[in-house]
Order: C-alpha cells, then sequence, then structure tokens
C-alpha cells in the first residue's frame, strides 16, 4: 500500500498486546503494512517493542510502546485508556499476549490456574471491555490455540485458560455485536516455544495433515481477513494445517 493509500483510507489505529516479539510482532509489522498506525504493548521486551515500533514506522504508519503487566488486574484495566491518550481511539485490539508454561493436571498448583486465567482470558475481556467503552466501532482478534479442541495434558492451565478465552470470544461476540466484532485465530505449529529450535517444529510437523509447520505471516493473513471482513463476528479460524481435526477432539 503506498503512503497516499493510506492516507486516503484515514488513519485506523489498532493495540496489539505482547507485540514486541514473536507472533504479536508479526502482527503489529502487518497491521501497519495495512495501513493502521499501532500501538504496540509489551511487559519486559522494551528494547524489542521499540525496535517493533520502528519497523512500523518505517511503513509509513505512527507507532507507539506501552508496557504493562496483564497478571495485575489494575495494569490491564488501565491499557486501553493508555494506548487511546498516546494514540487516539481505537479501531483494531489484538490480544496476542499470553503466558505458556508446563505443567500437568495432577500436579500444577492451584495459583497456576489462576495465574493463566488472569493473563489469558480475564486480561484480554478487561482490554476488550475497555475497547468497547469507546462507543465506537471496531474489531478485535483474540489468539487462541488450536490444541484447545483437543487435550494439551502438558499445559494444562494454560489449556483451561486458552478454552475459557474461547468461550468468552463467543460471548463477547455476541455481547458486544452490533458495534464491535470479535473473532479469533488459533494457531498450530508455527514458532518453537522459548528454549527450543527448528527440531521441534520438525519433530512435531507429521502430527498435521499437511505435514508441516506454518509461518507468522501465516497468522497475520488471518488476523487481517478477520479485519477486513466487516460481516464475520464469533468465528476462529485454525491457522494449523488442519492439526484441529486430529486426535480425541472434544467440546467442538
Ligand atoms: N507460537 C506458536 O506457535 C503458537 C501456537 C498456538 C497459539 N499461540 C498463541 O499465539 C499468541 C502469540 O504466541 P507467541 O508464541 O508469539 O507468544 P509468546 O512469545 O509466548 O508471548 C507473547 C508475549 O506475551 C507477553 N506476556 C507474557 N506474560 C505477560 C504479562 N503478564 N503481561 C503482559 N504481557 C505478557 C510477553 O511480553 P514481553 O516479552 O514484553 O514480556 C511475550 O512477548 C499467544 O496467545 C499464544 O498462546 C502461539
Amino acid at each position: 500500500m503506498t503512503e497516499t493509500d493510506k492516507q486516503a483510507r484515514g488513519a485506523r489505529t489498532a493495540l496489539v498486546t505482547g507485540g514486541a516479539r514473536r507472533i504479536g510482532r508479526a502482527l503489529a509489522v502487518a497491521l501497519a503494512t495495512e495501513g493502521f498506525n499501532v500501538v504496540i504493548h509489551c511487559r519486559s521486551s522494551l528494547a524489542e517493542a521499540a525496535q517493533a515500533a520502528e519497523e512500523c514506522r518505517a511503513k509509513g504508519v505512527r507507532a507507539w510502546t506501552v508496557c504493562a503487566d496483564l497478571a495485575r488486574t489494575p495494569e490491564a484495566e488501565a491499557l486501553v485508556g493508555r494506548a487511546i491518550e498516546a494514540a487516539g481511539p481505537l479501531d483494531a485490539l489484538i490480544n496476542s499476549a499470553s503466558i505458556f508454561p508446563k505443567d500437568t493436571l495432577a500436579d500444577a498448583p492451584l495459583e497456576a490456574f489462576v495465574a493463566n486465567f488472569r493473563v489469558n482470558a480475564l486480561a484480554p475481556l478487561a482490554l476488550s471491555r475497555a475497547f468497547v467503552r469507546q462507543g465506537r466501532e471496531g474489531a478485535i482478534v483474540n489468539l487462541l490455540d488450536a490444541r484447545m479442541l483437543l487435550y494439551d495434558a502438558a499445559h494444562a492451565a494454560y489449556h483451561v485458560s486458552k478454552r475459557a478465552f474461547f468461550t468468552l470470544t463467543r460471548m463477547m461476540a455476541l455481547e458486544f455485536a452490533p458495534r464491535v466484532r470479535v473473532n479469533a485465530v488459533a494457531p498450530g505449529l508455527i514458532l518453537p516455544p522459548p528454549g527450543e529450535n527448528e527440531s521441534f517444529l520438525e519433530k512435531h510437523a507429521a502430527q498435521n495433515p499437511l505435514g508441516r509447520w506454518g509461518t507468522t505471516a501465516d497468522v497475520a493473513a488471518a488476523a487481517l481477513f478477520l479485519l477486513r471482513s466487516p460481516f464475520v463476528t464469533g468465528q476462529v479460524i485454525f491457522v494449523d494445517g488442519g492439526f484441529h481435526m486430529k486426535g480425541r477432539v472434544y467440546g467442538a
């Protein structure tokens, strides 16, 4: 999109949580490429957030960074207001920040369930409600996980929190219509978890029908499709090579 195209479409602004690194960063840069001004939220990755903002500005849009720990309720509840203070009204909210600790149902302390629930489900709810309170049209895209339809026994507390976020996505789509659309992208095998490398992706590629892993660009393309689609709400796009159809699917 040329500079003139971007100006002709008017400045739209998006807030991307967890936008400093990995998938969140790819989403932020894709939005900038699409002509959105971008507010990049981070918790601890300040330098990466500044670099991501620079990368967005290089696309010809405006970009800001804002830090908040979404495990702290007051910070989660204040984040949208702070983004609006910096950038003006928001047109899009991308809830991408999350935690992904390993644990099991048998052993995880109850506090682990609370911690996952706070960051992965309740903070996005707080942000989404603040976004809706602007009283203007807009769209929200939530980052779920393709494993949520199966049983991710090695990440029990995370799994429960993403299932809750899935339910919240549908509840919000109903409650926030017609002014705000709420959709989700459920990635599958995209990036190795922190501490793992490409061999992790090679090891797991055969688990999905397409037999490979996807890219952050695949996730961004789905998110942009949802933002551009005015008659779509309550939808989840699985960007997972078909993984969600395999194994012990429940509650679909
Ligand atoms: N990677 C995959 O292949 C994959 C697969 C399925 C689903 N997903 C979903 O896609 C989304 C993005 O995935 P990802 O792998 O890019 O995520 P990630 O690297 O695990 O985390 C993204 C960001 O979340 C932020 N974050 C964590 N705890 C936070 C807190 N308490 N407060 C505020 N921010 C916090 C971190 O920000 P700082 O770095 O600034 O601390 C981090 O950079 C997530 O929702 C994930 O569940 C990813």
